[in-house]
Order: structure tokens, then sequence, then C-alpha cells
């Protein structure tokens, strides 16, 4: 899915397409990360995941393919009274992971909720926020698994672009990443209807 897509999607008559409370998994897994916390959120959307983490004093780089939704992150931001500590910027992963720049090794988490990728560029992904994190530093993520391809409750149907976790253990082992916690479950899923399959992921630069 391209900006325009994502863009069309993210219409602010709409509404907030997935509203603005954060992410179960995330919020189940914040209090892992240190006070003040630099993080950096990989298709961040609409904003309201980094508006949850900048409430409780972490500073937040949205990054995202779309500018609408980016725009609305950054509003609902300054809403909330934390305008200072979200920042945005409209990119596509895919350039910013095409090369071996490496990283500056300052982040305290790159977070990842439902920003599916081809598995090749995850794989850049992964290796990008290896490289950018602090010793210590965590990616939380969640994904849909493959399993959830024809349950009809949402995400992709594709399953390249899925969490294989078995593939994903493998590309953590290469980019340097170890597992904390690694769960591949089917729930219900909180913004779509029925029983989800998903992975959800806690890993730490070592
Ligand atoms: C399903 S939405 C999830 C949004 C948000 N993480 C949330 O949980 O509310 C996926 C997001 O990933 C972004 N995205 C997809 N591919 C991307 C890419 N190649 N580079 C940057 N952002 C991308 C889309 O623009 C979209 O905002």
């Amino acid at each position: 899915m391209n900006a325009e897509f994502w863009d069309t999607r993210y219409n602010p008559a709409t509404g907030f397409l997935y509203g603005t409370a954060p992410n179960d998994f995330l919020a189940s897994q914040v209090s892992r990360l240190p006070r003040c916390s630099r993080v950096l959120s990989l298709g961040e959307g609409e904003g309201r995941n980094a508006v949850f983490l900048a409430k409780l004093g972490h500073t937040v780089h949205c990054i995202d393919l779309s500018k609408v939704g980016l725009e609305k992150a950054a509003l609902l931001a300054t809403e909330n009274g934390v305008g200072e500590l979200v920042t945005t910027e409209v990119v596509d992963l895919d350039k910013r992971c095409s090369g071996s720049g490496g990283g500056d090794d300052k982040l305290d988490c790159v977070l990842s909720v439902w920003c599916h990728l081809p598995s090749d560029l995850e794989k850049r992904v992964l290796g990008m926020a290896a490289k950018a994190l602090k010793t210590g530093g965590l990616v939380i993520l969640e994904h849909y698994s493959p399993k959830n391809i024809g349950r009809g409750t949402g995400g992709p149907q594709d399953a390249d672009l899925c969490i294989d976790p078995v593939a994903l253990k493998n590309v953590l082992a290469e980019v340097g990443l170890k597992i904390v916690s690694l769960g591949d479950e089917v729930s219900e899923g909180k913004m779509h209807q029925g029983m989800s399959a998903t992975v959800q992921l806690v890993a730490q630069k070592v």
C-alpha cells in the first residue's frame, strides 16, 4: 500500500481509523522503558501510540508514509499537551533503509505496531533498528502472523506482509537482537472483530 492509499484512509473527516487509545500490547509492555526514553515509532499513522508514550514522558519520533496521518498525529499530540515530545517525518522505510548506513546508537526503543512490510524490507528495518538502539534498547512490535490469513478479522492477506515467527527468530539473530519475549497467539483483536493471530515481540540490543 502506498502513501496515497494511507492518506485516503486517514481522511480527517472520518475520524481516527484506529482510534486514539494505544495498542494493547504496547500498553502492556511500556513499563519496560526507562524514564524519558527516546522512541522511534515506525508507521505511526495517526499518533495514538506516540501520544500515549509522550504522556508518560517519553520523546517520540514518528515516521510514516502518510503525510495526512502524521498531520493528525501532530495535532493529537498538541491537543494532549505533548506537542513538544512528538516529532513527525514523512518517510518511506524502503528508502530510509536502502543503504548500509550506521545508526547512532541513541534510541531506547523502536516501536512497530501493525506496520506490515514485505519480508525483505522488514529484515532491513530490523537491521536499522538494531543499529539505532542503545545497548539494552528494545524493539516492541505487534504484527499479524500468516496464520491470520483467511480469518476475516482484518490485516494483510499476503503472507509476505505478515511476520512468520520462525523467520523472525532467524532475522533477529542475524541483526543481533535478543528475544525477551515472543508471543505467537490467537486472541480477540482490539480493532477488529473476532480472533486474530498475531506476533507480539519484545527484543533487546545486547
Ligand atoms: C495499519 S497502519 C498502523 C498505524 C499505527 N501504527 C497504529 O497502530 O495506529 C500501518 C501504517 O504503516 C505505514 N507504512 C506502511 N508502509 C510503510 C513504509 N514503507 N514506510 C513508512 N510507513 C509505512 C502506513 O502509512 C500506515 O500508517
